[in-house]
């Protein structure tokens, strides 16, 4: 196994809490529309794109294009207002801090979103300069869970897919991950219970220096995360 040299992190849900917010523009569609949608429904949309997402909360009903692209666009309004809001106060808790332990111990560090609001997320945020790339629902064809978006991450990396672990918040995401034979860290309570080489619950409970110690020689053989 090539040693771990690059970390690759999900935004939405990882670097910050806006799956919370793609949730809330989902559930106003899903009002507006009489569709019962609840957090558990949620999951399965998280961390896919938009176009999948709402097929996914449309759950087989089926309705005109012009009216699937209108709602896209409704959804995709409502959450652009939500992230004018942000700044760098809505950092996930103790995100920079172990994004400049990663960087100090030597690890090309990289952001990969499904996306296409990414880049101002990330300059709402003001963390753009904490990686060397940054890639975002523009930059493939096919998002996750294709292993695509990961892919191009490492290759603007400069890392091999096996030196590559990835921080995601979303079964779609771990997958994606699998597929492109990264190493996995499943970050949150949402896949507390998905196959990943670590868990994090939150980046405030990790024991760093542990935890770097473990993935440099590879995260499957590190512990279990607190
Ligand atoms: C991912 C989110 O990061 O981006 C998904 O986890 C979202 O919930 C996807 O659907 C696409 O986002 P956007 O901003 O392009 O609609
Ligand atoms: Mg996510």
């Amino acid at each position: 196994m090539s040693e771990l040299s690059a970390i690759i992190f999900d935004l939405d849900g990882v670097l910050t809490d806006t799956a919370e917010l793609h949730y809330r523009a989902w559930k106003r569609i899903a009002i507006e529309e009489d569709i019962p949608f609840d957090r558990e429904r949620n999951r399965r949309l998280r961390g896919v794109p938009r176009e999948e997402s709402l097929r996914r909360l449309l759950d087989g009903r089926t309705i005109s294009e012009e009216r699937f692209r209108a709602l896209l666009a409704r959804k995709n309004a409502l959450y652009v207002a939500m992230i004018a809001t942000l700044s760098p106060r809505d950092v996930m808790p103790g995100a920079m801090h172990v994004v400049r332990s990663l960087r100090r111990s030597g690890f090309r560090l990289a952001i990969a979103s499904a996306s296409r609001n990414a880049r101002q997320v990330v300059d709402r945020l003001g963390i753009a300069t904490w990686f060397d790339a940054i890639a975002d629902g523009a930059s493939v064809a096919a998002s996750k869970p294709a292993p695509n978006l990961f892919l191009y991450a490492a290759a603007l990396l400069n890392v091999p897919p096996e030196a590559c672990a990835v921080i995601e918040d979303a079964a779609a995401g771990l997958e994606a991950a699998r597929r492109a034979a990264m190493r996995t860290v499943a970050f949150g309570p949402d896949v507390a219970d998905e196959p990943a080489d670590a868990h994090l619950r939150s980046f405030t409970s990790i024991d760093l220096a542990h935890w770097l110690g473990a993935i440099r020689y590879g995260v499957g053989a590190a512990p279990t995360v607190a």
